[in-house]
This record gives structure tokens, sequence and C-alpha cells, in this order.
């Protein structure tokens, strides 16, 4: 029989993660089949362990779950931990464990697919959430020349810049009016405002020339990357490509194998523009 894996959410019905990984195991030779599971929103550990019975080996969690993820872990990887989220888990060990390939993905995306060098940058993370927190330790390891994190409410974003300087990392926090005559090299919108078409409240001029836009939500284009584009940013690209790259940091912790991602990258982007 081959290896089951499945993503878990609420909801689940659009996620792109089975079309990825079902891509990933032909390209790879591997015996696995990947299915997509509603967990009830009070339900997320009962499903896990569910599945585990069934001979489930590893899980992606999606919204709403990646926290309880994390406290149902028993052991957990360092960017797990400092994400406090999961979003992959593994059950091949005598104990659940939980890792987070979200901020790896992201910074793939940058840096292999885009060429976008993050240690040479000056870095705006907007957003203070669970996606922006999921982000920070695998963006610091790249030794940004700056990473600065703005949010709407500049206490959330001063508290999670303290947490991580507490770590002797240079990380500052504030809020979007503090960002007036500053200039970022890469600037990452990681709010929940995501695909909305109310542009953010930030201040003109923050893109420096050659700059890079990034939006970790993908979809149509957002108002973010036209607010971003009308500002002077040389660059734009929204998350599709952190998505595949975040499956395969899952798939490689699984199988041992690395996929290759651009085939797989091309192949979502022809489907979601022919759909
Ligand atoms: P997630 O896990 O997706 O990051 P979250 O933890 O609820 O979700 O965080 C949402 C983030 O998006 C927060 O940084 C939030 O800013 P506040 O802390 O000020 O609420 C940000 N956000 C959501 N909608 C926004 C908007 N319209 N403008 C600016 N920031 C927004």
């Amino acid at each position: 029989m081959s290896d089951r894996y499945a993503v878990i959410g609420n909801p689940i019905a659009h996620s792109k993660s089975p079309r990825i990984h079902a891509l990933f195991a032909q390209q790879t030779g591997q015996d696995m089949v990947y299915g997509a599971i509603l967990a009830p929103r009070d339900g997320f550990a009962a499903t896990v362990f569910e599945f585990i019975a069934a001979g489930g080996r590893g899980a992606n969690v999606t919204l709403p779950f990646k926290e309880e993820a994390h406290r149902l872990a028993a052991s957990l990887s360092p960017r797990a931990a400092s994400a406090g989220a999961v979003n992959t888990l593994d059950f091949s060990g005598p104990a659940i464990f939980g890792d987070n390939t979200d901020g790896a993905g992201l910074v793939r995306d940058l840096t292999v697919n885009h060429d976008c060098p993050i240690a040479a940058s000056r870095v705006l993370l907007l957003g203070a959430g669970g996606a922006a927190r999921g982000a920070l330790l695998p963006l610091l390891q790249q030794g940004p020349r700056a990473l600065l994190i703005a949010n709407r409410s500049a206490d959330r974003a001063r508290l999670l810049a303290r947490e991580f300087s507490a770590a002797g990392r240079e990380i500052e926090g504030c809020g979007f009016d503090e960002l007036a005559g500053r200039q970022f090299d890469l600037v990452i919108d990681a709010t929940s405002a995501g695909l909305g078409d109310v542009p953010l409240d930030l201040p003109p001029g923050l893109f420096a020339p050659g700059s890079f836009a990034y939006q970790m939500v993908y979809g149509r284009q957002s108002a973010f990357l036209r607010q971003a584009r009308a500002d002077g940013a040389g660059r734009t690209a929204d998350g599709l490509g952190m998505l595949v790259e975040q499956a395969a940091e899952s798939f490689l912790l699984w199988r041992g194998v690395r996929p290759q991602t651009g085939p797989v990258l091309e192949r979502l982007r022809r489907e979601a523009a022919a759909s």
C-alpha cells in the first residue's frame, strides 16, 4: 500500500497541496498518496489521531489549526518553536514531530526563484501576526542588512521585535506612520489584508530603486502589489512560489528527497491562467 499523507484544515476544498504533492511524487517516483481532510473546528487533534490510526505518515496543517498543531507535537524543530505554529507533522517516529516550513519556503522563493539577495537587503516585514512570526527566524538567518517589522498596531510589532532581539538579533518594530522617510530593498506583506482591495495605510517613498515587493498570499494582483508598483518597486511577486517551496520542504522532511519546484510552479501558474 502507498504511504499516506494529507493536508488538514477548515476550509480545505481549495487547497493546492494535494496537487503539488502529487506532482512531486510523480516527479521523484515516490510511492505515496496525498489527500485533503476537513477537520471540524473543535476536532483537530481527533482528526490527526484518526489519520495516524489509518496509517497516515505525515500531514500538512493549514488554517486555523497551525497553533493547535504546535501544541499537539511532542517535539518541535527550532523554526517551528520560534514560529509558535506548525504546518508539517511527521508521524514516522515514536512521537509526533512538528516542523514549520513556511518561512524556509518564503526564503527559498525569494533567494532561489527570484534571485533576491536577502543578505544584502534592508527588509521591511509588514504585519505582526502568525504569518509574520513564522517568517522571522528564517529571514534573520539570512543576515539581512536591517530588518524592521511594521504593523498597523505598533505595539504588536514592537513586542515581536523585542522577543526576537532578546535572542541577540538586530530587529526593530514600529507602526506604519513611523515608516515615513525610510527606504527598503525588500518589502514583504505578511498581513492578512492579503487580497483585499484596500491598500495598506503606508507612507509613500518606502521602495528603494530596484526594490522588490512580495506578498505572501497568492492569487490575483492585490492592492498591496499595485500600491508597491505605483510607489516605485522594481519587481513584485505573490506567494505561489512560497506555497510550492514550503511544500517541497515538507516533502524533503518526509521522503528525504528534494523535488524540483520550478516545473511544478510553472504548471500551477499555467493551470491558474487557464481556469
Ligand atoms: P495571520 O496568522 O494571518 O498573520 P493574524 O495573526 O490575525 O493573522 O494577524 C493578522 C495581521 O494582519 C496583523 O498584523 C494585522 O494587523 P493588526 O495587528 O494591527 O490587527 C494585519 N492586518 C489585517 N488586516 C489589516 C489591514 N486592513 N491593514 C493593516 N493590517 C492588517
